[in-house]
C-alpha cells in the first residue's frame, strides 16, 4: 500500500523507471555517488569480513524512498562476491514462507528484505534466532503436545531496508549489527549522477543542464534520473542536440516543478497547511484528511524533504508551516500582515 502510494506520488516510478533503473544502477562502491560515510564504513566491514572468510554482519539501511538502498544492497553482494536473494516484508506472508527462504540459503548468501518494517510479527519472530545464531526453530504439532526442533541454517547476511525507521520493532532493530542512515544528496552529487546517467542513456547533458535538473530533484537520485529522462524526451521532440539549462528549465516547467524542486503536490500541502489551518500546528490525521492523502505518503514521501528544506516543522502539537513556506508561496509572514 505504502509502495503504491509513493509510486503514485513519485510519478509512476514502477512502470516508468524500474526497468531502465537497473541499467542506470551503479555496480560498485566506486560508482556509487555520495554517502561518503556509509561507503567508508562499508569498505572496512566488507574487507574485514572477507579476510576472515565470514559473512558480513547484518546490515540495516534507512532512508526516504529513492536514495539508493536497493542499489547499495546489490553493490554489497557484488563486493562480497556473494549471491543475493531478494524479498520484501509484505511478500513474506507466513512464517513458513520465511523458513523456506532461509533453508534455501547457501553459506555466505545475502538475503535482502525490502520494506522490512512490514514483516508480520510471527514472521519476524522466525528471523530473530536466524539472525543471531543461524538457527531455525520449527514447531511440530499443536497445543500441549507441540514440540520444537532447531535446524541449522547456512551462515548468511541479512540486509534489511526501510523508509520508516519508526515502524521497526526494537527486537528486530537490535539484531542488526550495522545500521546506515542515508541522507539526501547534494546538488553536486546529483549533477554527477545525472551526467553519468545521461552518458548511459546516450544523451548529452551540458554542465548547466545537469545542474539545473540536479538542483530541483529533492536531493533524490531516483527523481534526478527521472527528470533526466523527461528532458531527454523534450530534447528528442525538439531535435535539440543536448540537455542544456534552457531545455532543462522547459522540462521542469512542463512538469510543474518549481525552483525549489517542489511539485504541485508539495505546494498543495503547504497551501492547505497555510490557508486552511493558518499555518498550523495541525495533526497528521487532520492534514491527511484535508489533502485526501494517505498518512503514510505524507510521512514517507512529502515530509522528509519539506522538513529538510525548512518548509515545515514537526512539533508535539502537529505540523507547522515556516516563514520560508509563506515566502515561497508568495504570502507575507504573519508579523507583516
Ligand atoms: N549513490 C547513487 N549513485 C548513483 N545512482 C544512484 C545512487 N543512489 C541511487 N541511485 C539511482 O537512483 C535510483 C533509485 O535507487 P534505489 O532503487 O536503490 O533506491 P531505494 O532507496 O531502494 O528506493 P525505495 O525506498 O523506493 O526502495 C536507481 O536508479 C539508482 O541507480
Ligand atoms: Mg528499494
Amino acid at each position: 500500500m505504502v509502495r503504491k502510494m509513493s509510486d503514485r506520488t513519485l510519478g509512476q516510478q514502477s512502470q516508468d523507471t524500474e526497468r531502465p533503473a537497473r541499467a542506470l544502477r551503479p555496480r560498485t562502491l566506486e560508482e556509487f555517488v555520495g554517502q561518503g560515510g556509509v561507503k567508508k564504513r562499508l569498505r572496512i566491514y566488507i574487507e574485514a569480513a572477507k579476510s576472515r572468510g565470514e559473512p558480513l554482519d547484518h546490515v540495516l539501511l534507512l532512508s526516504p524512498p529513492g536514495l539508493g538502498k536497493t542499489t547499495l544492497a546489490h553493490i554489497v553482494a557484488q563486493a562480497m562476491e556473494a549471491s543475493i536473494k531478494v524479498s520484501s516484508g509484505p511478500a513474506i506472508e507466513r512464517p513458513g514462507d520465511l523458513a523456506a527462504i532461509l533453508t534455501r540459503l547457501s553459506p555466505g548468501d545475502i538475503l535482502f528484505i525490502d520494506e522490512i518494517h512490514r514483516l508480520r510479527r510471527p514472521v519476524e519472530e522466525v528471523l530473530y534466532p536466524a539472525m543471531e545464531d543461524y538457527k531455525l526453530d520449527i514447531v511440530l504439532g499443536e497445543g500441549p503436545h507441540a514440540r520444537s526442533i532447531r535446524l541449522d541454517l547456512a551462515p548468511f547476511t541479512l540486509i534489511g531496508a526501510t523508509t520508516r525507521e519508526g515502524l521497526l520493532t526494537s527486537p528486530l532493530r537490535d539484531r542488526f549489527e550495522v545500521t546506515f542512515r542515508m541522507s539526501f544528496y547534494t546538488a553536486e552529487e546529483l549533477a554527477l549522477i545525472v551526467t553519468r546517467g545521461a552518458h548511459r542513456l546516450g544523451v548529452e547533458a551540458a554542465e548547466d543542464g545537469a545542474w539545473e535538473l540536479a538542483s530541483r530533484a529533492r536531493g533524490t537520485p531516483r527523481i534526478a534520473l527521472r527528470l533526466l529522462r523527461r528532458a531527454r524526451d523534450v530534447a528528442q521532440v525538439e531535435g535539440a542536440p543536448c540537455v542544456d539549462r534552457e531545455l532543462a528549465r522547459r522540462t521542469l516547467d512542463i512538469l510543474g516543478i518549481d525552483e525549489q524542486g517542489l511539485d504541485s503536490a508539495d505546494r498543495n500541502l503547504l497551501r492547505v497547511l497555510l490557508e486552511r489551518f493558518g499555518g498550523g500546528p495541525v495533526g497528521l490525521e487532520t492534514l491527511a484528511a484535508a489533502l485526501g492523502e494517505d498518512k503514510e505518503t505524507i510521512l514517507e514521501v512529502y515530509e522528509p524533504y519539506l522538513i529538510t528544506r525548512g518548509f515545515i516543522r514537526r512539533t508535539p502539537q502537529g505540523r507547522v508551516a515556516t516563514d520560508r513556506a509563506r515566502t515561497h508561496l508568495g504570502q507575507a509572514p504573519p508579523g507583516l500582515l
